[in-house]
């Protein structure tokens, strides 16, 4: 059973894909610790109703090095093994990847390494991609440039908005983090250089999606 410890900022939706698949026994990964950089936010809700510690620890006035140093100090007192970024919107430091080299894994609303950042779902449907998605990916010292774990698409339709495709999006999010999570926790996972393999791991098959549809030829007018 791997020891988790998550961080979060927001709603936490993906805190609960986690902990619902910890509770119904799909998932070989226990949270000992959730923490939040803000207060108020409903992942703190869903961690009290799950009876899981938590605490928030506010990033306000301290430097990013001083913050991660706090958060190192929480995360190591609760004994954890795999920090577990979910919707966490703070950068982190290497005080705090150094203290957990190659693991500390984030979830990010794009095929990485297309649209980076913030306000992802905007830029996606501004650009006119016809493909969007989701990484799970180790963190480095950059903003969303770790190595890639696994990975989502979804398509982009005509009617898309940021709220629909984000929407669509977070769907995935759900099912491609607890499964990143699982494969850490079976030890399947091997890291060369940027590329991180599953071996013995089932992949995705040899298939593809052509957005919009390859259709027969429709007589004109
Ligand atoms: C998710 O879409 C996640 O991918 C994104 O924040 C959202 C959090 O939702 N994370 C980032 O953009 C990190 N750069 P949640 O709080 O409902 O899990």
């Amino acid at each position: 059973m791997v020891k988790l410890g998550v961080l979060v900022s927001g709603s936490g939706s993906n805190l609960h894909a986690i902990i619902d698949n910890f509770e119904g026994g799909r998932l070989d990964a226990r949270i000992q610790i959730i923490v939040s950089n803000l207060s108020g936010v409903y992942a703190l809700e869903r961690a009290r109703k799950h009876g899981i510690p938590s605490l928030v620890l506010l990033h306000k006035g301290l430097k990013r090095e001083e913050f991660d140093q706090k958060l190192v100090e929480v995360l190591k007192a609760h004994d954890v093994e795999l920090v577990v970024l979910a919707g966490f919107m703070r950068i982190v430091t290497p005080v705090l990847l150094r203290a957990f080299p190659m693991r500390v894994m984030n979830i990010h609303p794009a095929l990485l390494p297309a649209f980076p950042g913030t306000h992802v779902w905007q830029a996606e449907v501004d650009y006119g991609v016809k493909f969007a998605g989701c990484t799970v990916h180790f963190v480095d010292e950059g903003t969303d440039t770790g190595p890639i774990i696994i990975q989502a698409v979804v398509p982009v339709y005509d009617e898309d908005t940021a709220d629909t495709l984000n929407a669509r999006i977070l769907k995935q999010e759900h099912k491609i983090f607890s499964q990143a999570i699982q494969l850490y926790a079976e030890g399947r996972i091997k890291i060369q250089g940027r590329r991180v393999l599953t071996p013995g791991h089932p992949q995705a098959a040899d298939e593809f999606m052509i957005n919009p549809a390859v259709t027969e030829k429709r007589s004109a007018g």
